[in-house]
This record gives C-alpha cells, structure tokens and sequence, in this order.
C-alpha cells in the first residue's frame, strides 16, 4: 500500500520532519514562508493530509474546494481560530490541534513579558545599546513592583492556569479570574485563584491583566478602548493568547495617554504586521510570536501532530481532534 501522502506548509524540527519522513510520503514547503490561498487549495486537492500552522489563514475559500483529497487538516499549534472550523466540519475535514505540550512555555513567556513590561526591560536594553546610558541614580528608570499584587486572569484554561501558578507561587501575587466556562474548583485552588463574574471586575482590579482566552470572532476586540479605561492606571495588560483581542489602536492610544502603565505583546492582529501606533509606544514589550518556541516544545507539537495524523490513518479518533 502507497504511504499517505502529506503537505507540511512550514520546515519542523528536524527530528519531528524525519520521523514524518519515514511514515509518509512527505512534501515541506521548504521556503517557509505562507503559502498562497490558492497553493492551499491545491494541495488540499493533492494530499490526504494537510498540516497548517497557526500562521497560515485556512478560511472557508480555501475549504471549499471541489474535489478535495485530504481528509484532514492537522494543525501545528494550539489555536486553530486561523482555521475556519465550520467550514471545515461542512466540506468534511477532520482537523486537529496540539494542545497541553506548549502550555508552561506559553505561560512562561507570559510572565517574560509582565516583568519586561513591569520593569521597562526592553527600553533598557534600548538605552544601554544606544550607547545613552550615564550611570546608575535613584530615579533613573523607575518601573513597577509586581510581586504582591494582583494578576488577573482572562481565560483560566491550561495556559491561563500555569501563567497563574507562576504568578502566584514565584511572585506572591493573588490571582483572580475570568472565564466563561466552568473551572474544576481543584484547579482554581491550585493557587487560591479567586473567580470575578465579569471581565469588567478583574480588569478594575488587578495589576497585570494576562489575556489567555482563544482568539476569532467571539473574542475580537474584546479589549477595547472602553475596557482599557476600566484599568489602573498602573496596569500591565500581558497577550499571549491572540492579536485580534485586542484593539491594537485602542491600546497604542491608552499607553500613550497613560490610561494604563504598559503592555507586553507577542501577538498581533494580522501579524507580522504590527499595529503602527504601538511601534511607537515606548512603554509597550513588542515580541515575535515566541510564546512556544523552545526546542522541546516545538519538538512536542509536533510529535502531537504525528499521534493525531497516526490515530487518523490507523482508522481511530485522532486525540486531539476539534472539528
Ligand atoms: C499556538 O500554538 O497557538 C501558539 O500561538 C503558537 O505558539
């Protein structure tokens, strides 16, 4: 029997991409960089398993597609809103996730960029390298003291949960939520993590607003400039989770006005580009999408990645599956 045949739209691991390798018929978009709609639907006419990730749009114009050879869509990342799931579920597509692997990564990168944000780390760096720094002295560069406070939480799924347990257990810091699921109250005990009934409560009242909560239309532009004038004016808003919660031009104008203290990015709507008013925004932590990327951690999505394609071609319910 021929192998499956497989389209990976981005180069792996090389541990991950050889072991792929070996099970199936294999072809790398080797110039890693997005692919075109249209190569998208292509492939989804040649391959019997297409692995996007959370980097390529995989909309309903790419889905329907007459005639399509793939049966599923096995996606390198946690999110999948890139991936419009309805019409997948409507055109017949099985498509999975990695979920779990990347959760203390992400959650530690949260943490990088409160303290980054919260200490002026990266406008630091920006001075010494400028070659402007005159020496140390009592009101050079005063930041904000975040051990102690309260870190507030929207959206305690895992990654929310571990950003918590860090904040919680290596600063001190009490921890209040929002979620609009139910949380095991195991989990919330974990760090004495106090539930608030609406957004609104636990942006008034915390320190650090950490954003975990999955992106799409349900939560588009759920910070708005509205929200953000519910924060103190000492606050740090942390994203982690997706650029599209946030209204990037609401948020440059707060840091710039002083609504809240600063922010610390690693997602942006329609990243790479980046909002261009925040470029602008001294007090604002700018990263490229790093939340999981650490070597054991790309290495785990994507031997996630190849359970699910295994569990699929073996006739079984691939673990991950979300559509
Ligand atoms: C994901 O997997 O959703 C992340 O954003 C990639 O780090």
């Amino acid at each position: 029997m021929s192998k499956p045949k497989v389209l990976v739209t981005r180069r792996w691991p090389d541990a991950v991409e050889a072991r792929l390798k070996a099970l199936y018929d294999v072809t790398l978009n080797e110039t890693d960089v997005p692919m075109t709609a249209d190569a998208m639907r292509q492939a989804l006419k040649d391959y019997d398993a297409f692995c996007p990730t959370v980097s390529d749009k995989v909309d309903a114009t790419v889905l329907d597609v007459a005639g399509a050879r793939t049966r599923i869509i096995a996606s390198y990342g946690v999110g999948y809103s890139h991936i419009d799931t309805e019409a997948a579920k409507k055109a017949g597509f099985v498509v999975t996730n990695t979920p779990e692997v990347l959760s203390e990564c992400t959650a530690d990168l949260a943490i990088t960029l409160m303290l980054m944000a919260a200490r002026r780390a990266g406008e630091g760096e920006r001075e010494v390298r400028a070659g402007n720094w005159i020496g140390w002295r009592p009101t050079h560069m005063i930041g904000t003291k975040v051990s102690g406070g309260t870190f507030g939480v929207l959206g305690f799924g895992r990654i929310g949960r571990e950003a918590a347990k860090r904040a919680h257990g290596g600063f001190g810091m009490k921890v209040i939520y929002f979620d609009p699921f139910p949380v095991k109250p195991e989990l919330a005990a974990e760090t004495g993590a106090e539930k608030r009934d609406t957004i609104e409560e636990v942006l008034r009242e915390a320190d650090v607003v950490s954003l975990h909560m999955p992106g799409g239309k349900d939560n588009y532009h759920l910070i708005n400039a509205e929200r953000l004038k519910m924060m103190k004016p000492t606050a740090i808003l942390v994203n982690s989770a997706r650029g599209e919660v946030i209204d990037g031009k609401a948020l440059a104008e707060a840091l710039k006005a002083g609504t809240i203290k600063g922010a610390g990015l690693d997602v942006f709507e329609g990243e790479p580009r980046i909002e261009p008013t925040l470029l602008e925004c001294e007090n604002a932590v700018l990263l490229p999408h790093l939340g999981s990327a650490t070597q054991a951690t790309r290495e785990a999505m994507g031997w996630r990645v190849l359970e699910n394609l295994e569990a699929f071609f073996a006739g079984q319910a691939p673990r991950d599956r979300v559509a």
